[in-house]
């Protein structure tokens, strides 16, 4: 799969094509060429959960995801969850209870909290600590965020 080949795809509803080298990765495009940086980059490698983002309603690493297999995909990323001047209700919770210090982490951890609650609407705190397990955060020890996701859960404002 060698040269650039056109894609098109939608993200966060908005559909766009694209001519994409075989090597560029879903990350690259959002943050370089669609200017969305709220995915994060941090190890760059699949290991840190920073670049999380829903791919078909499924949660990806956007680092190790190449943007050539996307034709026809339908991405969400961050950006793509607040209603206007409204968070998401997991963004409000995370907020509400002081889950986010530095913030790197805090997209990806959304989005991974996202696709939990669509799975599973009243999760336990063990079954929150296995749907977050990818996604490192260097800085809140992660009690702030399970209550976070806990409660988001429970006033179910998830509207994804
Ligand atoms: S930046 Fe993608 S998993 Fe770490
Ligand atoms: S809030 Fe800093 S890495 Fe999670």
């Amino acid at each position: 799969m060698e040269g650039a080949h056109q894609i098109a795809l939608k993200v966060n509803g908005i559909a766009h094509t694209c001519k994409v080298e075989s090597s560029e990765t879903l990350a690259h495009l959002l943050r370089e060429r669609l200017h969305l940086t709220g995915t994060k980059i941090g190890c760059d490698a699949g290991t840190c959960g920073s670049c999380t983002v829903l791919v078909n309603g499924q949660l990806r690493n956007a680092c190790i995801t190449l943007a050539a297999l996307l034709d026809g995909a339908e991405v969400t990323t961050i950006e793509g969850l607040s209603d206007g001047d409204e968070l998401h209700g997991v963004q409000q919770s995370f907020v509400d209870n002081g889950a986010i210090q530095c913030g790197f982490c805090t997209p990806g951890m959304v989005m991974a909290s996202i696709a939990l609650l669509k799975q599973n609407s009243t999760p336990t705190d063990a079954e929150i600590r296995e749907a977050i397990s990818g996604n490192i955060c260097r800085c809140t020890g992660y009690t702030k965020i399970i209550k976070a996701i806990k409660q988001a859960s429970s006033v179910r404002r998830t509207h994804e």
